[in-house]
């Protein structure tokens, strides 16, 4: 069944539409369509050709309760909810292991790893490798594709498994329990530990990647830059900008990471778009806010994503997260960035507690004293 013929708004002056409510689910699950959802935020749009064979899956459960969907369009097959992993990590054995990261180091010099290379990139004899193929496969830990030659692929599962089981071999957690957030780039889930933990695998590359890597016509394999990669080095980033970063700036305490995921502390409240503040609190909240990126700034380092769905609000205090697109000081566009980060926050609290915070307050003056650690308060800034 064809989404758009389900009952609902939906528009199509792009490559991606929306449609409301549980008309979203009920299109969306008959269309078996890739639905994503994101409280307000929308996707980006992409240029994605209407005549190309487009696959959908249902990636994301989405409760009747959400007021709006957005359905995606992917072309090819890729996206889809990534399964929790966990489950199956008792019945994986050591071989099964290797053969994942053998089709791992292959995917380091081409996106679909030759059958015929596995036994020596695992370590295994060719039966061995046959084997454990098909139990990967059933698993859905790995992909088959027969181009010119049979290749295979991680998938973000089996991605997901080699980082979860060197977590386990390093004792930095003891068990997955459920998920605390699935963001546009992010699965993430409570992780057990002595105390509680949270775990995000990165999904950068998954898919807005691949429908790069398409447009450009990627075809040579030393241009191949795989979603494993992207996704490693988004989880670089953000361990390295927030082991930079604790304890000054209030970001969840860094614990460990292993290629694209990280492990951290789980942070106290809710998400800033869903706290519920006095009137009265916004200015201070907003204060404190800013006042971490004063902090952060002057450790060398700009969020470059901020927003009310980074921030978590609690009695005890905020938390600023989500730190993978992070920049330092010294970057090119640093001030650009700053700025951007300034304007999103103001935008929010203008919109939300417009007798407390005006919508034009001064961006770059805000910016400005940020950088030269002369910030205080918001109210210096014309704000009463
Ligand atoms: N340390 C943590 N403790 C508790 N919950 C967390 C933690 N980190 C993330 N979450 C939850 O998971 C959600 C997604 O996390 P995060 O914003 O880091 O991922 P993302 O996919 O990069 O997000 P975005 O869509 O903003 O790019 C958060 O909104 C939050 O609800
Ligand atoms: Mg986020």
């Amino acid at each position: 069944m064809d989404p758009l013929s389900a009952d609902a708004r939906v528009e199509t002056d792009s490559s991606w539409f929306h449609v409301d409510g549980l008309a979203a689910v009920f299109a969306a699950v008959c269309a078996d369509a890739v639905v994503r959802v994101r409280g307000d935020k929308h996707y980006e749009k992409t240029d994605v050709d209407a005549n190309r064979s487009i696959s959908y899956r249902v990636i994301r459960f989405i409760p009747p309760f959400v007021e709006r969907a957005s359905l995606l369009r992917i072309p090819g097959v890729g996206a889809r909810m990534v399964r929790n992993v966990a489950g199956d990590m008792a019945e994986l054995d050591p071989e099964d292991f290797y053969l994942l990261s053998g089709v791992e180091q292959g995917m380091r010099f081409s996106e679909w790893v030759r059958r015929d290379k596995i036994p020596d990139y695992a370590d295994l004899t060719r039966e061995e490798v046959d084997y454990r193929i098909d139990r990967c496969l059933d698993r859905e830990l790995i992909e088959r594709k027969t181009i010119q030659y049979e290749g295979y692929q991680l998938t973000f599962e089996g991605y997901d498994a080699l980082a979860l089981r060197t977590f386990s071999e390093r004792e930095t957690i003891d068990g997955v329990g459920s998920p605390l957030g699935f963001g546009k780039e992010g699965d993430v889930y409570e992780a057990q530990s002595f105390k509680p933990l949270a775990l995000k695998y990165h999904r950068e590359g998954y898919t807005n990647f691949r429908e790069v890597n398409r447009e450009r016509e990627y075809t040579a394999d030393r241009d191949h830059v795989s979603w494993l990669y992207t996704a490693r080095k988004a989880a670089e980033r953000e361990f390295e900008a927030m082991e930079a970063l604790y304890p000054d700036v209030s970001v969840p305490r860094p614990v460990d990471h292993n290629r694209h995921a990280i492990v951290m502390d789980k942070f106290e409240g809710v998400e800033l778009a869903r706290a519920k503040l006095e009137p009265e609190q916004a200015i201070g909240v907003l204060d404190l806010v800013l006042r971490e990126l004063v902090t952060a700034y002057d450790l060398g380092w700009i969020h470059a994503d901020m927003s009310e769905h980074n921030v978590a609000v609690a009695e005890s205090g905020i938390t600023i997260f989500d730190w993978p697109q992070a920049v330092p000081v010294d970057h090119e566009n640093a001030r650009e960035f700053l700025e951007r980060d300034v304007e999103n926050l103001l935008r929010y609290f203008g919109r939300k507690y417009p007798h407390e915070v005006p919508r034009d307050a001064d961006i770059e003056g805000i910016a400005a004293a940020i950088v030269d650690d002369s910030f205080t308060t918001i109210r210096a800034f014309g704000v009463e």
